[in-house]
């Protein structure tokens, strides 16, 4: 039997809030309609977080009332704390995700607070999310590189996640936020994630500055990993890791995950249709 392989679509969120040039929320709703209409299981369609720090998801209720929702595919909106739940909740999600990272100096440059900080604002949020049943995802980020830190040790993502799980996230996604992790970096610390928890409730989100993406994948499939967070058109990065590029592709997962004899569900021809269309208009 083909095993499945959940892709998680970020190009709508990660890939597009690093670009400076104006995309219109009609451009957006396009990306994700085609996102869509590829059967993506889960797509991260943008963010409610202050406008402030990020100009370009500013539209992020217009593009979330425009959108053609499917009941086949969960649509996620990233949130940093209540108000941003709120608006989601608002705009018609049943499905959030919350961020924090492993490394203080890049939590503090991405959320302006510590990581103790984040979990205040989550724990602020608890009785929402369970009130309403959502369904919660978490990033760390800087699982194994940051920008600011250099090399993050094992200890500091694990104390991460054992926070998540007691707060009850049902999923957790371990960012390489800027692309530096080596195939044995994430080898060693999968390894000693999977021998704490059960493999099912992790995603592996790498970003595809060094080429290593690509290889974390397979890696991570090998170790029973079976959740990707990639992006349509390999678009974007993060605004506060100076350095981090687009995600992997999601042409690039589908590919990796068909080759190691995993089934993904998405229309390939399809996807890479929404790939080159994002590509045909950020000019940068
Ligand atoms: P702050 O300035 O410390 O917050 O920002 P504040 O609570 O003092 O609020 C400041 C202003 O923001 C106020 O407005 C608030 O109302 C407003 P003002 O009174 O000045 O007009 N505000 C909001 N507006 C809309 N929606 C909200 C919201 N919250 C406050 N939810 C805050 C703290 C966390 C809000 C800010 O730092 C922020 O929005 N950060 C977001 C950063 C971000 O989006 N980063 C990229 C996503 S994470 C990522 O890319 C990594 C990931 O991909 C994994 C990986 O690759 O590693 C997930
Ligand atoms: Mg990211």
């Amino acid at each position: 039997m083909i095993e499945p392989v959940r892709i998680v679509e970020v190009g709508p969120r990660d890939g597009l809030q690093n670009i400076s040039q104006p995309i219109s929320s009609t451009e957006k709703k396009k990306y994700i309609d085609m996102l869509t209409e590829a059967g993506c299981p889960e797509i991260e369609v943008t963010s409610f977080v202050s406008p402030k720090w990020v100009p370009q998801l500013a539209d992020a209720k217009e593009v979330s009332a425009s959108i053609q929702r499917n009941n086949d595919t969960t649509y996620t909106a990233l949130i940093p704390n209540r108000k941003g739940l709120e608006a989601a909740i608002e705009n018609g999600y049943y499905s959030v995700a919350i961020f924090t990272a492993a490394s203080e100096t890049f939590s503090k440059n991405n959320t302006n607070s510590s990581i103790e900080e984040n979990f205040k604002r989550f724990e602020e949020m608890i009785p929402i999310w369970e009130e309403k049943n959502l369904r919660v995802r978490a990033y760390i980020s800087t699982c194994w590189v940051c920008p600011y830190e250099g090399d993050i040790g094992a200890e500091a993502v694990i104390k991460v996640i054992q926070d998540l799980i007691d707060l009850g996230v049902h999923e957790i996604s371990l960012g390489d936020t800027i692309g530096k992790a080596t195939p044995d970096d994430v080898e060693y610390l999968l390894e000693i994630i999977l021998d704490n928890w059960p493999r099912e409730i992790f995603a592996l989100h790498m970003h595809d500055t060094y080429n290593m993406a690509a290889e974390n994948l397979t890696i991570g499939l090998g170790m029973g990993i079976r959740i990707l967070d990639s992006s349509a058109g390999g678009v974007g990065g993060c605004p506060f890791a100076p350095g981090a590029s687009g995600n992997i592709s999601t042409e690039s997962a589908i590919r990796i995950c068909k080759e190691q004899g995993f089934e993904t569900g998405i229309d390939s021809d399809k996807l890479r249709l929404a790939g080159a269309y994002i590509q045909s208009i950020i000019q940068e």
